[in-house]
């Protein structure tokens, strides 16, 4: 494998690679999170490429996370979909995580919507709520950028007051009510993992004033708007976090949880996507 000098170059190769492998030019790219993955196979006219073949991405391991790139057509729209990420507890950074991100930018992709599997601390939801982000805590204890700035990315200090697109938000909203969907708001809070919280974590968290908590996407959204991505990012409540109702939380849960909701996001995602569409090509 070619050895690259920075992130910069092995973004564009990785990008170049994916690219060579179909004829479509996808301009949303989508994450799918534990057990959400199989939105995938619903993509016509794939060219699917597992992520140990694209040079410089990280391999996935996670439970019910299959770790392909496939890009392909949803109702003819070009979609560039990670089925599966890596995390930090895998033994990852921060950059690496984000790393893919950084591929579906340099393959121009614009907007980025992803999913993920989180525990619900907002009393008012329960096992199988959907909830759209709108704000984040990091409590990785990293950061993404953490290192020299390539300003061919983005600023040094990137501004995330909107990091989570108030007009996609606005979509998703509209959309969900028009399927009959009580769709949420709320702040997730991430964590390395991989143990789950204690109660008195959980209780911890909702004093600072986060909803959902998760061990995932806030290296990806931070990677997104450094390089000016607009994000929506949704949560399925896969379980309630622990202490909330008092019941143990599984591994299991968290996977058949996501698998019962799959219709439900599909169904939203193919009313949003479009509409996400539209609104880039508005832009440009
Ligand atoms: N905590 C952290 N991450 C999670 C949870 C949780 O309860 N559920 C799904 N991902």
């Amino acid at each position: 494998m070619t050895i690259l000098s920075d992130d910069f170059a092995r973004a564009d190769h990785a990008a170049q690679f994916a690219l060579a492998r179909t004829r479509l030019r996808p301009r949303i790219g989508v994450v799918l999170g534990s057990g959400l993955g199989s939105f995938a196979d619903e993509l016509r006219d794939a060219a699917i490429i597992p992520y140990d073949q694209i040079p410089h991405f990280p391999r996935s391991t996670a439970i019910s996370h299959a770790g392909k790139l496939v890009i392909g057509e949803l109702d003819d729209l070009a979609l560039a979909v990670m089925q599966g990420r890596v995390h930090l507890y895998e033994g990852y950074s921060a950059s690496e995580v984000a790393f893919p991100v950084r591929v579906l930018a340099r393959m121009g992709v614009r907007a980025l919507v992803l999913t993920n599997a989180a525990g619900g601390i907002n009393p008012l939801y329960s096992k199988g709520a959907l909830v759209l982000l709108r704000d984040h805590i990091n409590l990785l204890g990293q950061n993404p950028l953490i290192g020299a700035n390539d300003a061919r990315f983005g600023l040094r200090h990137p501004d995330m007051t909107d990091a989570y697109s108030v007009r996609l938000r606005q979509l998703a909203k509209e959309e969900s009510a028009g399927l009959g969907e009580d769709i949420f708001e709320g702040i997730y809070a991430a964590v390395t993992g991989p143990s789950f919280e204690t109660p008195a974590e959980i209780r911890f968290l909702r004093t600072i004033g986060a909803d959902l908590i998760g061990m995932s996407t806030v290296p990806e959204v931070i990677v997104a708007r450094h390089m000016g991505l607009d994000v929506l990012a949704i949560s399925c409540v896969s379980n309630m976090a622990a202490g909330i109702t008092g019941e143990k939380i599984t591994e299991q849960e968290v996977v058949e949880v996501g698998q019962s909701v799959r219709g439900r996001l599909l169904a939203l995602l193919r009313a949003v996507l479009p509409r996400i569409h539209a609104q880039i090509a508005a832009q440009q």
